[in-house]
């Protein structure tokens, strides 16, 4: 069935990354204008591992927000070797943030501070688990032994299953799933276990990463994996199963830093995500679970209500621009179907 307008509740982002500063400004109302709420990620330099420096971080992005923008930040602790129960507790309880994020030490983007041993963190996990407090993980092993493709397959046999039986009460989101294996394990785990699934994920596997050369505004991590692993996210996306909801893990970097000799990890979705969600859906021909992805499984995940208002796409050309603030967006110059209301 084709349809020319579809409005959904308005949705949340439960993983992205806003940055700071200048580049926070520009790619902020992006963001703003289409979710209501979005989990920060806090992968700045240095790390938002205080609850001081939560509450600050959080203060600059209101700061930043147009006039009139109805945008809440949640915040997010970054967990490290040294993290304390009780700060994260403190935390928690007195609203500075409402997760953790683990990466394991050097996986990505600024984690260097991160995690060397899931089970040195083991007291402050277990605290999580008796407060209620997600933990959010970037899933993939750190070992450079371990081949890159393979590392979130890995990660779950390794790490994810023997912490899940280790503290079963814990609640976690396993962020930007990339692989059929992630699927299958999220689908197969208990009610704790849910997962985020990014809209460039959903649109490209790994050749996008070498068409007619080296690609280096389709490197993210985790990596874009096969084309059978594109096709199980997109299963579970449009599944309406409520453990899998939108996450756009848009990473927006300098153009100067991903094309060079060591390019950054990093997709910039945020100036249309929620369109290119849209156009998979309904090239599953699954739009009217859209809502559902976008708008009320994370909610439900996270225990707190679903927005009040609505948003409204239409068919409609529209081309993502080719840059914004020295950022080339994911991409960049292609046109989409759907645009926002
Ligand atoms: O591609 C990525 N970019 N993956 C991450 O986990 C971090 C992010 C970033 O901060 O740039
Ligand atoms: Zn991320």
């Amino acid at each position: 069935m084709s349809r020319d307008k579809i409005t959904i509740r308005r949705p949340d982002d439960w993983h992205v990354h806003l940055r700071d500063g200048t580049l926070m400004s520009a790619v902020l109302p992006y963001t703003a204008r289409v979710f209501a709420r979005a989990i920060v990620m806090p992968n700045l330099s240095p790390p938002v591992a205080t609850p001081a420096l939560a509450r600050a971080y959080r203060a600059r992005i209101l700061a930043a927000l147009p006039a009139g923008t109805d945008f809440t930040p949640l915040m997010t602790a970054y967990l490290t070797d040294a993290t304390a129960p009780d700060e994260i507790a403190r935390g928690f309880a007195d609203g500075s943030w409402v997760a953790a994020k683990l990466y394991p030490a050097n996986v990505t983007t600024n984690a260097t501070h991160g995690v060397t041993d899931v089970r040195k963190i083991d007291r402050v996990l277990s605290r999580m688990a008796e407060i209620g407090m997600p933990l959010l993980i970037h899933g993939e092993v750190a070992d450079p032994a371990v081949d890159i493709f393979d590392r979130e397959a890995v990660f779950l046999e390794r790490e994810l299953a023997p912490l899940m039986a280790r503290l079963p009460a814990l609640r976690i989101v396993l962020e930007h799933v990339t692989t059929r294996q992630a699927v299958e394990f999220v689908k197969d785990a208990g009610v704790n276990l849910a997962a985020t699934i990014t809209a460039h994920h959903l649109t490209i596997n790994r050749n996008a990463l070498f068409q007619d050369g080296l690609r280096p505004h389709m490197y993210c991590r985790p990596v874009a994996k096969r084309e059978e692993d594109r096709l199980a996210l997109r299963r579970a996306a449009i599944s309406g199963n409520a453990k899998f909801f939108l996450g756009t893990d848009s990473a927006p970097h300098p153009v100067k830093d991903k094309e060079c000799d060591c390019g950054c990890a990093g997709i910039f979705s945020a100036t249309n995500a929620l369109e290119i969600y849209a156009t998979v859906f309904e090239e599953e021909n699954a739009l009217d679970k859209l809502e559902h992805f976008a708008s009320l499984s994370g909610p439900r995940f996270y225990r707190m209500p679903v927005n009040s208002g609505t948003i409204t796409l239409t068919r409609g050309e529209q081309f993502v621009p080719q840059e914004v603030a020295t950022v080339r967006p994911f991409l960049a110059g292609e046109r989409l179907p759907w645009r926002i209301a």
